[in-house]
């Protein structure tokens, strides 16, 4: 079996410390691991597999010789990163917004557009958190009966805006039972206990970052630009995983128990419905799982035959970010035939 080299620019952030686990836990097939962090990290090192790896900075030599480079760091360090490897033949999949606008780079969810990964393709961007988890539930409602219309509401992870973040949240909690001051730095103001307009810089259209990366990427990876989509985007004080209250128009009429069908026999989705026992989508349900939930499916009152709202929650550490990056890699594993990744040794 080939075997590959592998690289992860931000491997002591959460998101590049998800895909070790996902790499350990899936198998993927690695010949060698390089770990990058910044600076400040040199002098540690990262325990997988039984192996101490250490941690390297990033420049032409630590970087030659990977097959696939996975960007775990900001949009800086991941067009830095592309730039070095500009001469090498990596295939970079990078979790960064930095490319995702880029025409001919492709935005990728390997089990809705995973054919846009040609041969050639050195860079693939992967798509912000909270449209992948949309994505993957209104893919397949999209496919049977033609979405018209998404309107999304999220609730989300700390975990969403980094490391450090996440330790602010836990930080908070225990200050707070010591009654001490709260420390704040990464959110504008407290988050425990305290639910907030996601911290990203509002543009002059009133939509905060996030929002504009869930209307334009989900447009992108449906190939569909003429999607009425809006987003509000909230930071709630949970730890991991995202929620989001959706409700969609759909162009052919169609019942609550045949969307359920739809995403029965989607590979991806998880149905938890069940109203009697009020069991539905929640960010501990989707904790540390690879697929995303969807419950709450329902007709839309105030709307004609063809509304609904659904409940979907999902790990954007997971399905989010490392684990859909990892299929982008697997998926390219099982094409090889089309696209060659050069340097595969074994
Ligand atoms: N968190 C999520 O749920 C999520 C979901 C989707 C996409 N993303 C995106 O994924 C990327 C990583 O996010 P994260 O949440 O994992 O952030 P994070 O926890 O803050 O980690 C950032 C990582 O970047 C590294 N880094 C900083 N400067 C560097 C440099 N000069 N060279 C190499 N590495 C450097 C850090 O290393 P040090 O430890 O040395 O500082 C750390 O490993 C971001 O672009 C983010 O927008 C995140």
């Amino acid at each position: 079996m080939c075997k590959y080299n592998v690289g992860i620019v931000g491997a002591t952030g959460v998101v590049g410390r998800e895909l070790l686990l996902l790499i350990e836990e899936r198998n993927f097939p690695l010949k060698n691991l390089k770990l990058f962090a910044s600076e400040k990290s040199i002098g540690k090192s990262i325990d997988f597999r039984e192996r101490l790896y250490p941690i390297e900075v990033i420049n032409r030599k630590s970087l030659a010789h990977c097959d696939f480079v996975f960007g775990c760091a900001s949009n800086e360090i991941g067009k830095k990163t592309a730039e070095i490897l500009k001469d090498f033949s990596s295939i970079f999949i990078d979790n960064s917004s930095a490319f995702r606008y880029e025409q001919n780079i492709p935005l990728v969810i390997p089990e809705i557009n995973g054919h846009k990964i040609e041969s050639g393709t050195r860079i693939i961007a992967n798509p912000n958190c909270t449209a992948i988890i949309l994505a993957v539930a209104l893919w397949p409602i999209h496919k049977s009966f033609g979405i018209e219309r998404v309107i999304v509401s999220t609730y989300q992870a700390v975990s969403g805006a980094g490391q450090e973040a996440m330790q602010e949240l836990e930080n908070q909690v225990v200050q707070y039972s010591k009654n001490e001051p709260l420390s704040i730095n990464v959110f504008p103001e407290q988050i425990l206990f305290n639910v907030q307009s996601h911290n990203s810089a509002v543009g002059e259209n009133g939509f905060n970052g996030e929002e504009q990366k869930v209307i334009i990427e989900v447009k992108k990876i449906f190939s569909y630009p003429d999607l009425k989509i809006s987003a509000t985007c909230i930071r709630v004080p949970v730890l991991r995983a995202h929620v989001e209250s959706v409700n969609i128009e759909v162009k052919e009429k169609c019942s609550v128990e045949e969307i359920l069908d739809v995403l029965k026999n989607t590979s991806g989705v998880k149905i938890i419905n069940d109203p009697a026992n009020n069991d539905f989508p929640s960010s501990l349900k989707a904790s540390y799982q690879n697929l995303v939930l969807v419950g709450r499916v329902r007709k839309d009152l105030s709307s004609s035959d063809c509304g609904f709202h659904l409940l979907i929650a999902g790990d954007q550490l997971r399905k989010g970010a490392a684990l859909n990056a990892l299929q982008i890699a697997e998926n390219i594993i099982g094409l090889k035939s089309e696209v060659k990744v050069q340097g595969c040794l074994s």
